[in-house]
């Protein structure tokens, strides 16, 4: 499966902009992580392309990702994306988390959307001038992006850190990380200013 057969996956299954964003989002971070770790870029952007795929079709934590699970496999999915994408619900399909790419994927996850939330409220919507201190103040306000679980974050980014790290990644130069990498997308996420007021 190259990137043009997840992308189209995608559009038949996701019909909200925002969660097709989302996952243009979270394969960014991941091709970042990738080159830092060693990884294969394509196979790890693909984790993140299509990790969220199902949830139109299956917006419960019982369904969402293991119900589809088999119609990734059916396109070409390779199988190590299929275990990371299984295993960031680990609650939902007794699939524990193993490789450097499964944690990343956790832990670039849910953060993304602090980050585009954070973008959206500046009157310019340009995610390219947001500065880590901004994502950093708005954190701090725990009913600013209410969804974003702030504990399950650090729980998350913790683990990659232990796994991948060291224990050395701390985080905020983890959301540094994730940060530049959704800037370089700033485009595709329509947070170039375009829906801007200034
Ligand atoms: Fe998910
Ligand atoms: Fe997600």
């Amino acid at each position: 499966m190259n990137r043009e057969e997840a992308l189209q996956l995608v559009e038949e299954h996701v019909v909200a902009p925002g969660l097709r964003k989302h996952m243009l989002c979270v394969e960014a971070a991941m091709k970042d992580y990738a080159r830092r770790l060693n990884g294969d870029p394509e196979v790890w952007g693909l984790a993140g392309l299509l990790h969220d795929y199902d949830w139109e079709l299956h917006p419960t934590l019982e369904q969402h990702p293991r119900d589809g699970a088999a119609l990734l496999r059916d396109r070409g999915c390779p199988e190590e994306v299929v275990t990371s994408i299984l295993a960031h619900n680990t609650e939902g399909t007794g699939i524990e988390r193993t490789t450097a790419m499964d944690f990343a994927l956790l832990a670039c996850d849910e953060v993304t959307g602090l980050i585009s939330a954070t973008a959206l409220v500046r009157p310019s919507k340009d995610l390219r001038e947001v500065p880590l201190k901004s994502v950093r103040k708005r954190w701090k306000e725990r009913s600013f992006a209410a969804g974003v679980d702030r504990d399950h974050v650090e729980a998350v980014t913790e683990d990659f850190s232990r796994e991948c790290y060291d224990g050395e990644l701390d985080l905020w130069t983890h959301v540094g990380h994730v940060l530049e990498s959704l800037k370089a997308i700033a485009a595709d996420l329509e947070l170039d200013g375009r829906l801007g007021v200034a």
